[in-house]
């Protein structure tokens, strides 16, 4: 009994430790393959997404993108406008990048924004 309880409580704390936000699921499942989202943490085939909201985009070092990319992004900087448009469609925004996704629903696309605007 007492070993049960000990379990179900170390359990219980393992949950906790682990609670997620919608957004983070979503990014987990659909960007952590090719991004990375912690402070400090290396690049992967795609750049390190860490304090992304205020920044000009392609500003990221030691990430090389590609030239579409560049040329398209070119002045812009990172909000919730513009990474609500890059979510919807990442080749309406600059066509021919690397970057292929395309997110439909708002709610989706609101989720993944609020979590990126958690980590800074
Ligand atoms: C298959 C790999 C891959 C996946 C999955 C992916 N990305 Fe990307 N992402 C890239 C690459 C590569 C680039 C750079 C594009 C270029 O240089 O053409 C990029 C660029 C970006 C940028 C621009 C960053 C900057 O510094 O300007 C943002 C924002 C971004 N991705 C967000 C996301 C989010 C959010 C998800 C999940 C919904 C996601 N990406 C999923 C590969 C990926």
């Amino acid at each position: 009994m007492k070993t049960w309880l000990l379990m179900s409580a170390l359990a219980l704390a393992a949950n906790l430790a682990h609670a997620q936000s919608p957004g983070q699921r979503l990014a987990q499942t659909a960007c952590t393959q090719c991004h990375s989202f912690g402070k400090g943490e290396p690049h992967g085939v795609g750049p390190n997404l860490f304090g992304l909201l205020g920044k000009p985009a392609a500003s990221n070092a030691g990430f090389t993108y590609s030239k579409r990319y560049l040329d398209a992004m070119k002045g812009k900087t990172w909000d919730r406008a513009l990474l609500d448009k890059w979510l919807t469609d990442t080749q309406a925004v600059a066509p021919g990048n690397t970057m292929v996704y395309f997110q439909d629903d708002p709610k989706k696309r609101a989720a993944l924004i609020e979590y990126m605007q958690s980590q800074k």
